[in-house]
């Protein structure tokens, strides 16, 4: 995140009134000032820096305020609600468990958790033998760190050594912090994780690595290791990808990971992917590492498992999962069974009402209808990037300047115009509707989107 604010002080914009987009009074309301500043007053500034709207009501692709407003989300919030706000199928679960009552129960056993638990390992991918739940992402990433080292030292390995990339992002905590890339988001730990190391990203515009995934990955590993003096066998557990770039979508090329996985086999290494923004359908398969074919050891999910309450998970089979104790790797509120209900209600919606097809039949009309949009603005987009219901617009000079302010003042724009995307701070904004969109809605929002763009590169913001 940028320090950004976006403007409080509410502005005439046209009213609109479609079939799926309503804006009937001033941006922001000046009604939910009260509320916009108590936040500021009373909770810690990390926590602010998004857009205006006080959300009242969320359902399907539709995000509602008390005035009257109804926005097309293009958000899913953050890559959460995969199918769709209010989802029905969760809604009725967590009621039962409501009704009984039963909030919650520590590690007590719930015929919430078991039935869940089972539901998921039965439909994920065969090497996942065994889950742990938490509830925020970073924990699920902190957890993948723990076992990597933990299996490293139980087959003996002299150092605790993790690969992660130049510019992957992996959460907020200690651990997480040191796997992720950003040097200055690490300066409050005082120090650097010695054992974990960054190998270059082979993003697209680097020309060398598109030519030859597999070589700029073995090149960068073989730098590493002469430079670190370590040997594969006895000083890496762990490699940890997130399974594309956050900030840009921006995918690995299939060969270089497919490299790491052989690289990682034959000095027995373990592979983890950080499957946050990725998982659950958003990029039209059930998780986003798929489209590599490989088979990771570890699997790091959150945001899409629930569409709703705090759920974070962690994969993989029996040996790995079982490697802690009983009781080290637990924590208060995992396992929830209103929790559980909803991820179990959640994976049913996504398998039995067809969404990660929609997303990937969606996706392709969403990525052809973007890469018009882009035609048109040359100047100002250099490339989409992402896959099924996930984008990421680039947005640069033609000498490939990031257009950073351009970002914010679209989002901003989009907003007043009664669709909400994801502005990340950055020169790229994210779009990544609810899986449950339909074509039409789709359009409408991509058509806003396109009309936004326009009228913040003519300076007719709104
Ligand atoms: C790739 C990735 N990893 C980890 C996290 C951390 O998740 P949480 O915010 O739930 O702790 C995020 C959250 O944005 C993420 O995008």
């Amino acid at each position: 995140m940028s320090g950004f604010k976006f403007s409080l002080v509410p502005q005439d914009v046209p009213k609109i009134n479609t079939k799926f987009r309503r804006i009937n009074t001033p941006i922001p309301v000046p009604e939910s000032l009260t509320m916009l500043t108590a936040l500021d007053n009373y909770e810690s500034r990390s926590m602010h820096g998004q857009m205006p709207v006080v959300w009242d009501r969320a359902e399907g692709f539709q995000v509602s305020d008390a005035w009257g407003n109804k926005w097309i989300d293009f958000t899913s919030t953050i890559f959460v609600t995969n199918t769709g706000h209010g989802n029905h199928r969760i809604i009725k679960a967590l009621k039962e468990v409501l009704e009984k009552p039963l909030l919650h129960t520590y590690t007590y056993c719930s015929k919430e958790r078991v039935e869940y638990i089972k539901y998921l390992i039965e439909k994920t991918p065969k090497q996942f033998e065994k889950a742990f739940l938490l509830s925020a992402g970073t924990e699920a990433t902190e957890c993948a760190l723990k076992l990597m080292r933990m299996y490293g030292q139980k087959k003996g390995k002299r150092k605790p050594g993790i690969i992660t990339f130049e510019g992957n992002w992996h959460g907020r905590t200690m651990g997480a912090q040191m796997m992720s890339y950003n040097p200055a988001q690490k300066e409050w730990i005082g120090y650097l994780d010695p054992n974990i190391y960054h190998l270059p990203f082979p993003y697209p515009w680097r020309k060398d690595c598109l030519k030859n995934p597999e070589g700029f990955f073995l090149e960068g590993m073989e730098t590493l290791l002469k430079e670190k003096n370590l040997s594969p066998n006895t000083d890496l557990c762990g490699f940890m990808l997130e399974t594309f770039q956050g900030w840009g979508a921006v995918f690995y090329p299939k060969e270089f990971v497919q490299a790491i996985q052989k690289f990682a086999r034959e000095h027995d290494i373990l592979l983890a992917f950080d499957e946050m923004q990725a998982g659950f359908g958003r990029t039209g398969s059930l998780f986003g590492y798929m489209h590599y074919d490989v088979e990771p050891d570890i699997l790091c999910c959150g945001k899409g498992a629930s569409s709703s309450l705090p759920l974070s998970i962690v994969l993989g089979s029996s040996e790995i999962m079982d490697l802690p104790e009983i009781g080290s790797m637990s924590s208060t509120h995992s396992a929830n069974p209103m929790v559980c209900a909803a991820g179990k209600a959640n994976l049913e919606s996504l398998f039995e009402d067809g969404l990660i097809e929609n997303s990937r039949v969606l996706g392709k009309l969403f990525h052809e209808k973007l890469n018009r949009t882009a035609k048109l603005f040359p100047d100002y987009i250099g490339q989409v990037l992402g896959k099924g219901l996930l984008a990421a617009v680039h947005f640069n000079s033609p000498q490939g300047e990031p257009l950073i302010e351009l970002c914010d003042k679209i989002c901003e724009t989009a907003m007043r115009r009664g669709l909400l995307v994801v502005h990340t701070g950055r020169e790229t904004i994210k779009l990544a509707p609810p899986l449950t969109i339909h074509r039409e809605a789709l359009f409408e929002g991509l058509s806003v989107f396109e009309q936004s763009i326009n009228d913040c590169v003519v300076g007719k913001t709104l």
